[in-house]
């Protein structure tokens, strides 16, 4: 059983209907402002153009290479489509060293040329000439299809020397040292090619979310809505919302609790990116490994016992986050991470179970936010019928279908009375 005291210290992070109804009008009011010519400039959602307008018809062929860069695998891809929406993928995840996350622009640029390399080679291609599309998760300011200044860094990115920059101009000179035959024709954000890709199966696909790593929305939005796009001649673009810098002028700052505030105190870029530190895994994570800590020195969790690993930034991984959610195996799961990877001494049922509350309101949290955020973006569309394309690791870990129940009233009444005869 959980103490009281845990489930005190967790009331903050506990949102009313009343109060995520709020935020629904917030995040409305700041997509206004990222659209909007005159505030788009210092709005906090910032509502990039793509310059993508048109959904794919599923009639498109050829052979393409995509790198997937900025989300919890790096990863390089050979894309064949071919007549009768034919598909084929062969992909290679590679290693991105933390060093060269935070380092300078010409390694971080050249280790992607060298990977494309790489895998030209191993797929026994080098000497094709290839279009390649760059799927870059991060806020860019794009003015076309394949040109893009990065505005600031996300997640755990924060390379020296590329912000204000054209990153498809730095990545295309990379290629071209190392005469790897490849052109990027497009730059593309997660959500874009989450929501390109579904929509190729389903046309009513209209958004595009991510709830991984970082999370972010796109949406088709109704080109009179795009002040900052002045050609009118095709009737949608979509627009990349960069969402998770929601808050970033202060307008969450009445729901952050004092282990948010902590969060932002030690990640790379204080202040920035709040609504993504309240909802992604990265930042989840975190906040659950701090709420810990919080619990411990209140004497609340393990006798007050703070191990060195505990109080380590990042060592809270995503697979213990799920684990100990789901754990039904009379917390023992719960038991073996406590004891075995952060090294407490003495865990008893008590803290294992106070454990696993901290993570599940803080997972509900999210789940909240997140549910608010898509809601503010198809009340705003107005749209029927449309499918959301969603992707990313916190989505996949926690699977739900939504099935349209067919005559519920008849057929599911005469299924319960059958049950009963039986
Ligand atoms: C992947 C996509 O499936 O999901 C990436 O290929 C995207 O482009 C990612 O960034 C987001 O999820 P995560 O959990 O990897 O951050
Ligand atoms: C971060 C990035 C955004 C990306 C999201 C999900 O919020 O800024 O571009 O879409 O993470 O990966």
């Amino acid at each position: 059983k959980k103490s009281c005291a845990v489930r005190d210290f967790l009331k903050p992070l506990k949102l009313s209907n009343d109060i995520l109804c709020d935020i629904m009008k917030r995040l409305l009011k700041e997509v206004n402002k990222g659209l909007s010519k005159d505030t788009h400039e210092m709005a906090a959602v910032k509502c990039f153009l793509t310059y993508v307008q048109d959904l794919p018809t599923g009639q498109e062929t050829g052979r393409y290479l995509a790198i997937d860069l900025g989300g919890a695998n790096f990863r390089i891809l050979l894309i064949t489509l071919g007549p009768e929406k034919k598909f084929k993928m062969d992909a290679r995840t590679y290693a991105f060293p933390e060093e060269k996350m935070v380092g300078g622009a010409d390694e971080f640029f050249d280790y992607i040329a060298e990977c494309v390399q790489t895998f030209k080679s191993t797929l026994k291609i080098e000497n094709e000439e290839f279009p390649l599309g760059f799927c870059f998760s991060f806020p860019v300011e794009t003015s076309g299809l394949n040109k893009g200044i990065l505005t600031q860094w996300a997640k755990r990115f924060q390379v020296a020397g590329v912000v204000g920059k054209d990153v498809v101009a730095l990545l295309q000179q990379a290629l071209d040292k190392r005469n790897l035959k490849v052109k990027i024709k497009a730059l593309v954000n997660d959500t874009t090619g989450c929501l390109m890709s579904c929509a190729w199966k389903d046309p009513n696909c209209r958004i595009g979310v991510i709830i991984g790593t970082g999370t972010n929305a796109c949406y088709m939005e109704k080109i009179e809505n795009v002040e900052t796009f002045p050609d009118k001649s095709k009737p949608y673009m979509i627009i990349n919302t960069e969402w998770g810098n929601f808050g970033s002028d202060g307008s969450l700052n009445d729901i952050l609790t004092e282990c948010d505030r902590q969060v932002d105190a030690i990640s790379l870029r204080p202040g920035k990116e709040i609504f993504e530190k309240m909802v992604s895994v990265m930042y989840v994570c975190e906040l659950i490994r701090i709420c810990m800590v919080k619990c411990a020195e209140l004497k609340y969790l393990f006798q007050g016992e703070i191990t060195d690993h505990l109080k380590l930034k990042g060592t809270f991984l995503p697979e213990f986050m799920y684990d100990i959610e789901k754990d039904d195996t009379n917390l023992r799961k719960t038991m073996a991470i406590l004891e075995e990877s952060f090294l407490i001494h003495d865990v008893t049922m008590i803290d294992c179970a106070n454990v696993q509350y901290i993570v599940k309101v803080i997972c509900e949290r999210s789940a909240c936010l997140l549910s608010a955020a898509i809601s503010t973006l198809v009340n705003k569309m107005a749209l029927s019928p449309i499918t959301i394309a969603i992707d990313g690791g916190m989505y996949r870990n926690h699977p739900f279908e939504m099935l349209l129940s067919q005559d519920g009233s008849g057929r599911g009444t005469a299924l319960v009375a059958a049950s009963i005869k039986k």
